[in-house]
């Protein structure tokens, strides 16, 4: 077997060489029989469909015409210059419907052929109406609450002239220094799955020609989250067991979903950009997942293979990404101006153009393009509707997570007479947007909601007052005493701290994740008043927040909430929403720790306080601070009865259901997240200690029970191993179900 990062060149019937990644495992892979991920048939990409009004098109494109539909750019000066010479296939980051049909015109009435346009933008969550950061969506345990943002983003950016929106990002991430933990639902990868397919489906619905509805887009792919130090675009280097385990389940689950285009990532996978790994997009995505929508490249992806020291210039950069599977280019330009000679060269072949051609064709038809290229400037969206506030609203209280409430002092009393609010995010208004904000933040877009405002609405009797005692990340602790006075003032005060939107998102990794600035140092200036306080997050990662907890009575996690943030903050503060969100990624105790997560596997020596000779830090107590899964709410649960309906699993088609009792012990109607784990204490590949392999939120009034139900199959006991071979393996299989990551009621079954 030849070691990861080896190069083959495999040798295609016109004698131009593939890049494959692993190409020897590859070959191992061929021979692997039932199971094996990448089959014989498989490691040949799966061929889009042939649609005849696409086929009459491809027999009339001249090279050029080809090479052009495989062109995006990001301006309307650059959309112009590249219709000119009628050598354009997409544009992306342009807005506005008469724009934007201004574009379509030319290319519809000024081109040879007359090929529609798509237009492109990072609608990531929402289009005007904002949305809750991806990774408090993640924090919601709801698949319906992606579902709502994707559906709301798609009628309104679809009425707006785009087609097509960079999302669902689906990046599993271990770490939280990593800025563009924001943008995905953490760090497991079946959560990420099962929010990542609810977005491909609220944006794609049943039909991506309707009106209200856009192409997504599967991204980054792949294991752009293992960025060495969390650093943006850094290295990944990962084994093969872990690239099919962790990194790419979501990205199967979508293309099973039926997701309409996949971006490729700015990271090397063992040595290879993935702009040129023809492994995990030849291989892996169009083999073996049958992939027939197209890859688009990231910005200047497919240029930066120069740089990453893969390819010599601009023609070998063209020359490794297009045979790898990159089909579509954006912003830099080697596929149409190298691609015609790199063809004379044979170093590219007129099938591997046609392919991408025909890839990014059908999409476009699928879209409706050809009978609707333009779009009714007279339905734009350009302001929230009443029902996309609600619905923005509604979702940002399912994304909240409790992290800690003593006495307890949450929720407050709407008849509370006086409020403070302290921290100077208390009247941010775009931040609470976080990072990706639709159509951004200028003239015209709809600000967020304030703190200050929410808690005003909320509770119009109380007098509210405001004072910021220092800024996100200054060093300024001069209007701590303001602070401090008017927290002695009121009855209970509300700190509003953590990261402006800029701090977390693409290119913002923090190479310390504590709250920026003096605002820890602000919170324990309020607690030294002695008067009851509560903190609320606001923050697009992890934080690392020990002193918080020590210190504060009760933390709210409420994340980039959107733009009905206020409202939303202010509607679990004073319980019209009791919070029912779980983290959906650890908080560790130090930056040190990291990368820290639950589905870790064993060490032969686990951590033990008792033992020196253990796996753990000198000068730091083991496990973070909150775990994975962890959220409170203001009543109580428990969750008992765990049954399982059988004691054997056949590896072939066997199936159990397990199932537990929830019920509200307490006073008032909640939300609890029943979570399942497995564990797999005996496999040939060592073993997360846990991996969530089901969850339910459920409603239930005080008093009242459920019976929450899950169905096991070998497709949740099975791993992959490091020939990226699926395997269901014999033995044991340990259960947990509860309420977080931490859970304790225990079964197991054996697999046969
Ligand atoms: C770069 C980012 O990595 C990607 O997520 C985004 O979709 C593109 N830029 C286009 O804006």
């Amino acid at each position: 077997m030849e070691q990861p990062g080896s190069h083959d060149a495999t040798a295609t019937a016109e004698g131009v060489n593939r890049r494959s990644l692993l190409a020897g495992v590859g070959g191992l892979l061929a021979a692997g029989g039932a199971g094996a991920l990448v089959s014989p048939a498989a490691a040949e990409a799966v061929r889009p469909e042939r649609d005849p009004r696409v086929e009459a098109l491809l027999a009339k494109m001249t090279v050029e015409e080809k090479l052009g539909q495989l062109q995006l750019v990001g301006t309307e000066d650059a959309a112009r210059a590249a219709l000119a010479t009628g050598r354009l296939g997409g544009v992306f980051s342009v807005v506005g419907a008469a724009k934007l049909n201004a574009l379509q015109r030319v290319a519809v009435e000024g081109t040879r052929l007359r090929i529609p346009l798509i237009f492109g933008l990072d609608v990531i969550h929402g289009y005007t109406t904002n949305f809750p950061i991806p990774l408090a969506q993640g924090a919601s345990f709801d698949p319906a609450v992606a579902g709502a943002d994707a559906t709301v983003s798609a009628r309104e950016a679809r009425r707006g002239g785009i087609h097509w929106t960079y999302a669902p990002m689906m990046d599993v991430t271990h770490e939280p220094r990593w800025g563009r933990i924001a943008e995905g639902s953490g760090e497991d990868p079946f959560l990420a799955a099962r929010m990542a397919v609810a977005k491909v489906r609220g944006y794609q619905g049943d039909d991506i020609a309707s009106p209200d509805r856009l192409a997504a887009c599967a991204k980054h792919f792949v294991a752009y989250g293992g960025a060495e130090g969390g650093r943006d675009y850094n290295t990944v280097d990962v084994s093969l067991q872990r690239l099919h385990n962790l990194y790419l389940p979501p990205f199967k689950a979508s293309v099973e979903a039926g997701v309409a285009t996949v971006m490729a990532s700015f990271n090397t996978i063992s040595g290879v950009p993935a702009h040129g790994n023809g492994y995990v997009l030849h291989d892996v995505l169009k083999g073996a997942y049958g992939f027939r929508g197209f890859v688009v490249s990231d910005y200047t992806g497919v240029e930066e293979l120069i740089l990453h020291g893969l390819a010599g210039d601009g023609a070998d950069a063209a020359a490794a990404a297009l045979p790898a599977g990159v089909d579509m280019e954006m912003v830099s330009t080697n596929y149409v101006r190298y691609g015609a000679r790199l063809l004379a060269e044979r170093r590219i072949t007129r099938e591997q153009i046609d392919d991408a051609v025909r890839r990014i064709l059908l999409v476009k038809v699928k879209l409706g393009l050809f009978e609707r290229p333009y779009v009714d400037e007279a339905g734009e969206v350009k302001a929230p509707s009443p029902a996309a506030l609600a619905a923005s609203r509604q979702a940002a209280g399912r994304c909240m997570v409790l992290l800690k409430n003593d006495g307890p002092v949450l929720p407050l009393a709407k008849s509370v007479g006086s409020v403070a609010v302290v921290g100077s995010l208390g009247t941010a208004t775009y931040d609470l947007n976080g990072t990706w904000a639709g159509l951004g933040t200028g003239a015209g877009t709809t600000p967020p909601v304030t703190v200050v405002d929410g808690i005003k609405a909320a509770a119009p009797g109380a007098t509210v007052t405001y004072t910021a005692g220092c800024t996100v990340d200054g060093t300024d602790t001069s209007g701590f005493a303001a602070a401090q006075q008017a927290a002695r003032a009121a009855e209970v005060t509300v700190v509003v701290v953590g990261e402006t939107a800029a701090m977390s998102g693409e290119a913002a990794a923090r190479s310390t994740i504590d709250l920026p600035g003096v605002q820890e140092q602000l919170v324990a200036a309020i607690e030294e008043t002695g008067k009851p306080f509560v903190v609320v997050l606001v923050n697009g990662r992890p934080l690392t927040i020990p002193a918080l907890h020590d210190t504060a009575p009760a933390i709210l996690e409420a994340w980039a909430p959107g733009v009905q943030g206020g409202h939303a903050i202010a509607d679990v503060l004073f319980g019209a929403v009791n919070p029912g969100g779980k983290l959906p990624v650890s908080f560790p105790r130090a930056v040190g720790q990291v990368p820290i997560y639950y589905n870790h596997e064993n060490t032969g020596r686990p951590a033990d306080p008792a033992n020196k000779y253990t796996s753990k830090y000198l000068d730091l107590a083991s496990g973070p601070l909150y775990e994975f899964g962890h959220g409170l709410s203001y009543t109580t649960f428990r969750i008992d009865g765990l049954r399982l309906s059988a004691t054997r699993m056949p590896a072939r088609g066997g199936r159990i259901e397990v199932s537990a009792r929830v019920t509200n012990t307490g006073a008032r109607a909640g939300d609890e997240v029943v979570q399942l784990y497995l564990r797999d204490p005996v496999a040939s590949i060592v073993q997360p200690v846990r991996r969530l392999r089901g969850f339910e939120r459920v409603t239930l009034a005080a008093g009242a029970a459920k019976t929450v139900s899950f169905t096991l199959t070998p497709e949740d006991v099975g791993f992959y191993d490091n020939a990226a071979k699926f395997r269901v393996e014999p033995g044991e299989i340990q259960v947990y179900v509860g309420n977080s990551s931490a859970a304790t009621l225990t079964a197991s079954f054996t697999v046969t």
